[in-house]
């Protein structure tokens, strides 16, 4: 059955292994299954709900768009646009959070992580900005939603507010409730410094994270370094509990090769981490060396960048921009 797909990724800078397993994969998966309608967003409206630097943030968006062509997604077949240029994304947002229950949003965990310990400080923007990405999946009738773990909670929100929104305006099935699309394994990278957080753009220590512009003596450095602990590798998926780092690394070798936890094992239970490191080193290298290469090539061409862009924008508004008139006339504008 053919798909209708919609992903986001905020472009903050230092894209990493984490975005790369969690997300782009799968985008370039089902990118390339013929029947599927895929968009790729490059969320810019979600990275303001953070403070981001002018010049950087112009270079962060092409960067992103640079990295999903990079990684493999056709441009051709793929809509890839930016949030910002196409304006149903936050008209729709403003009519989701008129009939979004506050009590809904005081659940979200990664408001209570971004927030931090002062809350009164966060903006509106980041408290809000659940809605926002509903209304980025609503306007497109998406049906599948290929993201991190990290994002299941926030597509929970969004399939309530669609069920909710049909159902005050008596519309049945005006806006699609779409399926969150999380891998079962390996959909939460985490940092190479400690098993237990997970890899994120924002991590002070360029240590914790294989950014998808690493080099290659980058990307075998930062393996090197990787945390682990003192014991063997084991050849059951059981004497993985308690030992996150070990889980940590496995699990990406296991992603990048396209394989099983358990032939994982197979291959390295009993061995030391080095012999581990050193495979995983060179699975990652011939990986993420070519893509971190065609971003930069493709960062080079601002001029093609902008084209992809912008032609991708024009698509993006006719499908959006049909429906946010259409919620607008359900709600009696
Ligand atoms: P963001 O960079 O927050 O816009 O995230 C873009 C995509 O990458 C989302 O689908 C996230 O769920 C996914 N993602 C981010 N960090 C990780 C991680 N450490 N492991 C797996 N997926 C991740
Ligand atoms: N909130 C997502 C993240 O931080 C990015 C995002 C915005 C998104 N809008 C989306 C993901 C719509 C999927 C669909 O990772």
């Amino acid at each position: 059955m053919s798909k209708k797909i919609f992903s986001g990724v905020q472009p903050t800078g230092n894209l990493h292994l984490g975005n790369f397993l969690g997300a782009i994969k799968n985008f370039v998966d089902l990118n390339k299954e013929k029947e599927n309608e895929c968009i790729f967003c490059v969320v810019d409206l979600h990275a303001i709900t953070i403070k981001q630097d002018k010049g950087q943030l112009q270079n962060n968006i092409r960067e992103t768009a640079a990295t999903f062509i990079a990684s493999g997604i056709d441009p051709n077949k793929s809509i890839i646009f930016n949030q910002s240029k196409v304006q149903a994304h936050a008209e729709g947002s403003w009519i989701l959070s008129c009939m979004s229950p506050m009590g809904w949003l005081n659940r979200m965990t990664q408001f209570k992580e971004k927030a931090g310990k002062d809350k009164e400080k966060a903006s509106v923007g980041l408290y809000i900005y659940p809605i926002l990405m509903a209304s980025d999946i609503l306007l497109y009738d998406t049906t599948h939603v290929p993201v991190g773990e990290d994002q299941k909670q926030h597509l929970e929100l969004t399939r309530d507010i669609a069920q909710k929104f049909n159902k005050d305006f008596n519309c049945e099935d005006f806006l699609k409730v779409p399926e969150p699309l999380i891998k079962k394994k390996f959909s939460r990278i985490m940092s190479l410094k400690d098993g237990l957080k997970k890899m994120s753009k924002s991590d002070p220590s360029d240590l914790s994270r294989i950014n998808l512009t690493d080099t290659k003596d980058d990307i075998i450095n930062k393996i090197k370094k990787a945390k682990t602990d003192s014991f063997a590798i084991p050849s059951e998926e059981h004497d993985l509990i308690d030992r996150p780092e070990a889980v940590n690394l496995l699990g990406i070798y296991s992603s990048i090769s396209n394989q099983t936890l358990v032939k994982t094992l197979e291959e390295f239970g009993g061995k030391n981490f080095s012999d581990l490191k050193k495979d995983l080193a060179e699975v990652l290298t011939n990986k993420i060396s070519p893509i971190s290469d065609e971003i930069k090539k493709l960062i080079n061409d601002k001029g093609y960048l902008d084209n992809i862009l912008k032609q991708g924008a024009s698509k993006a508004e006719e499908i959006a921009g049909k429906k946010i008139r259409e919620m607008k006339k359900i709600i009696g504008f």
